[in-house]
């Protein structure tokens, strides 16, 4: 029997995860096909989970909003979940219902992209100074893996402040982060060699990003999750001013990887054709 995969979403028309998770189950020659399930909120997670594998499905991933009811929905968590509260990959073996994240391992590894190819960007952006601008979701697991990657001096700042201190719990060792007023994003830029966008500013229908790059570290990174439109003014800006840019379609790319790695055992590559088929889909080509 083809074994089902999908995301687990709402909406989730958009999601460009079964795009990517078909090219690879079709490139591995895997016997699986990967689909947009559309959940709505206050939907009974568990239920939901078990009539799943009823229906055949060996393997799910979560979307906004469901992360946080996945995390407690599922039998077991592994380190990355259980430090997010939040699970975006999940496991319905018979007998257990497994919670993983790799959000954070998916970020790190878009770095690990460019410093493949860059030799000017040679620390991937980790030598740090990092700073994060926002404090969602993707700001949380953006952290916790930077905090995991050995980075010293993590700076996060948000529109609400209270929500970025509220990162600071997330580490075990809280000297590492410091929190900046969102005014003062340009202070807390001062010698960063990452700075990573986590807001929805300059999304395709919000207002773009405002904020000045000259204090960055001549060698910074600049990394924008956004991925519609691919390339955001902050993106631009930064290719413009000699800076590394790194997409959104990174992360989303490399969390997949990951995931498909904990469903078959093999980590499949962010080739040239996986590329041009987003940018495609993405109406970017
Ligand atoms: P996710 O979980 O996907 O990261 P989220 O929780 O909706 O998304 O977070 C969106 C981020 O964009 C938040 O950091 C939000 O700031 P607030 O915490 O103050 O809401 C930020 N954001 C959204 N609109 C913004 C704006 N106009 N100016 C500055 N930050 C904005």
């Amino acid at each position: 029997m083809t074994a089902r995969y999908g995301v687990i979403g709402w909406p989730i028309a958009h999601s460009r995860s079964p795009l990517i998770h078909n090219y690879w189950l079709e490139a591995a020659g895997l016997d699986g096909v990967y689909e947009a399930v559309a959940v709505p909120p206050d939907t009974d997670f568990r239920a939901k989970l078990e009539d799943l594998r009823a229906q055949g499905f060996a393997g799910v991933n979560v979307t906004i909003p469901h992360k946080e009811a996945a995390f407690a929905a599922v039998d077991t968590h592994d380190a990355a979940a259980a430090r997010l509260g939040a699970v975006n990959t999940i496991c319905l073996a018979e007998e257990t219902i497994s919670g993983h994240n790799t959000d954070g391992r998916g970020f790190i590894d878009s770095l690990a992209q460019v410093h493949d190819t860059t030799a000017k960007s040679a620390s991937g952006g980790l030598a740090g100074p990092a700073l994060v601008l926002g404090a969602g979701g993707a700001a949380r697991a953006i952290i916790g893996a930077l905090l995991g990657a050995g980075v010293g001096d993590i700076r996060v700042t948000n529109r609400t402040r209270a929500r970025a201190e509220s990162l600071v719990a997330l580490a075990d060792t809280p000297d590492r982060i410091s929190v900046f007023d969102w005014a003062a994003r340009e202070d807390a830029a001062q010698g960063a060699t990452l700075l990573v966008n986590t807001t929805s500013l300059g999304m395709h229908g919000a207002p773009a990003l405002e904020m000045g790059l000259d204090a960055l570290a001549a060698s910074a990174i600049v990394a924008d999750i956004v991925y519609v439109p691919l390339e955001t003014d902050l993106l631009a800006r930064a290719r413009a001013a000699g800076f590394t840019p790194v997409d959104g379609l990174g992360m989303l790319v490399h969390q997949a990887a990951h995931a498909f790695d904990l469903w078959f055992g093999q980590r499949p590559r962010f080739d040239t054709i996986l590329r041009e088929r987003l940018h495609r889909d993405l109406g970017e080509a």
